[in-house]
Order: structure tokens, then sequence, then C-alpha cells
């Protein structure tokens, strides 16, 4: 039977996956399919059963079901499990369904090459925050620091995870000299958010690498301060790509190319991307 691949989810039809994944089994010449599926809310056992039974290889998932999703699979990886949330479902050849997450270490995959002696500062410690750290951990990173608007979510997290430093926005802005690399994963600066960014960038520090997990807009206000101080900055177009690249590379055992996949969708969402 010829193969193919989903992504789930509410709202879907605004997904890139489709068109990357279709771009890349092409790319590498593999006789199969990848569609996206709106699935409601009270339907997500259904729509697994329903992939399982129709033959699907393997799945994406997004949100609202990255944490409902967990029980209706067969096993859960190390990677999905620290976080408690899953975006890659891949079939195993036995027939089991295993839940992954590949965000980030997409993500950290995106800035390029980096080093477990670099000093990081994580802006938020929502769940972005905590795949992300989760994936450092993974990776033997320890120089993090969280630093939040509500500092006790801060401190959760790093009590959790077993990683790194809590801190408050005041903190960040007056230690900020120390970072090699700044990751924002607050919601400020999606289109139609008008507040003020969570901290400012006077302080930073030359060839600091500052990244978004947004890619719309594709330059966030964050990003744009930041190209005032000459950083290198990163978008969160590079973590949708390479999440997706690792997904793929479990789904299909090869690794696709993500350097001209984020060149093609910049290109292909041209500007700096809100008409959505
Ligand atoms: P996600 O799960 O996608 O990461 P989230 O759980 O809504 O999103 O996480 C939002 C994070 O952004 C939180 O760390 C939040 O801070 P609080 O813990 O204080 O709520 C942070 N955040 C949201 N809006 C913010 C704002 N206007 N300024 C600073 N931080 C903000």
């Amino acid at each position: 039977m010829k193969k193919w691949f989903a992504v789930i989810g509410k709202p879907i039809a605004h997904s890139l996956s489709p068109y990357m994944h279709s771009a890349w089994l092409k790319e590498q010449h593999i006789d199969a399919s990848y569609i996206p599926i709106l699935v409601e809310e009270e339907k997500l056992q259904d729509a697994v059963n329903s992939l399982k039974l129709l033959g699907c290889s393997g799945w994406n998932v997004t949100v609202p079901y990255k944490e409902a999703i967990i029980p209706y699979l067969d096993e859960i990886d190390q990677s999905a499990r620290g976080i408690g949330a899953v975006n890659t479902v891949v079939k195993t050849e036995d027939g089991r369904f295993v839940g992954y997450n590949t965000d980030g270490l997409g993500f950290i995959e995106s800035l390029g090459p980096i080093r477990q002696t670099n000093h990081i500062l994580i802006v938020g410690a929502g769940g972005a925050a905590r795949g992300i750290v989760h994936a450092f951990k993974q990776l033997g990173f320890s120089h993090i620091a969280i630093a939040n608007r509500t500092f006790a979510n801060a401190k959760r997290l790093v009590e959790e995870l077993q990683l790194g430093q809590a801190i408050t926005l005041e903190e960040a802005e007056d230690t900020l000299a120390q970072f090699d690399i700044i990751i924002h994963t607050t919601p400020q600066g999606m289109k139609n958010s008008t507040a003020t960014l969570p901290i400012q960038l006077n302080q930073i520090k030359e060839h600091a690498i500052v990244a978004d997990i947004v890619y719309n807009p594709l330059v966030t206000p964050f990003l744009e301060e930041a190209k005032k101080y000459n950083v290198r900055t990163v978008n969160g177009l590079g973590m949708l790509v390479h999440q997706g690249a690792i997904a793929f590379s479990y789904w299909n055992g090869v690794k696709p190319n993500t350097e001209q996949m984020v060149e093609r969708l910049t290109e292909q969402l041209g500007g700096n991307y809100v008409n959505r």
C-alpha cells in the first residue's frame, strides 16, 4: 500500500506542514502523500482510531491535541514524556504507534552550530519554553536561565526539569551581557499583539544570537529590536522546518534538506507574513 502521512489539529487550514512534507517526499522520490485533517475536540479518539485503521504511517499533531493524544498511543518516547506533549506519531514495523516530540530539538537545530558551554537565556516559561529547555537538557546543556513575568512559573519549570536557574525579567535585563543565546518564547509580538517587549536588549553581548519561536510575523518586534544591535537573529520558521525534518527522518529514514526549505518558505510567505 502507498504510504500516507497527516497532520491533525484545529484549526489546520493554515498549517505549512502539508506543503513542506509533500515537497520533501517529492524531492526524495518517495511515493507517499501528506494531508491535513481537521479534527473536532470530541472526535480525537475516533480520529486516531481512523488513522490507525486506514493505514496511516505516521502523523504530526498540532494545537490543541499535543497533550490530549497521549492516552491513545501505545508508547511515549522520552522526548515527549518529559514535556508531556507529542507532535509526531510513528508507526513501528510491528504496528505500534509511538509518540515523539521533535519541537525542542528542532528549535535547537535551527540555531545552527552552538556549544554546550554557551550561556542561554530563555524568556518565558510556558509550554514552548518547556519543550526547548527539555531538549537542551537531553543534549547536555547546563548553563540555562529562565526569565519570566511570573517568577513562580520560571521557578516551577526549573524545579520540574531539574535544570537551570529561574530569574526575573529585570535580572535578565541587568545580566544580559552574560548570555550567548537569547530565546524569546512568549506570545508577545505575534500578529495583533501590541504590548511592549518583555525585556530590553541594551546590554546585549556582541555576537549573541537572538531567536524567536514565532514565524508570523517573520520578524517579530523582539527580533526587530535585536537587529538594532547587529546580532544574528533566528525566526521561528527554522523551528517549524527542523521539527518537521526530524519527524520526516523518523518516518522515512532520511533527513531532508532544511536550509532550502527555510528559504522556500521565507520566499513563499514573503514580506513580514501577517496575512492569515
Ligand atoms: P506556550 O504554551 O505557547 O509557550 P503559554 O503557555 O501561553 O504559551 O506561555 C506564555 C508564556 O509567555 C508565559 O511564560 C507567560 O508568562 P506568565 O507565566 O507570567 O503568564 C509569557 N507571557 C505571556 N504574555 C506575556 C507578556 N505580555 N509579557 C511577558 N510575558 C508574557
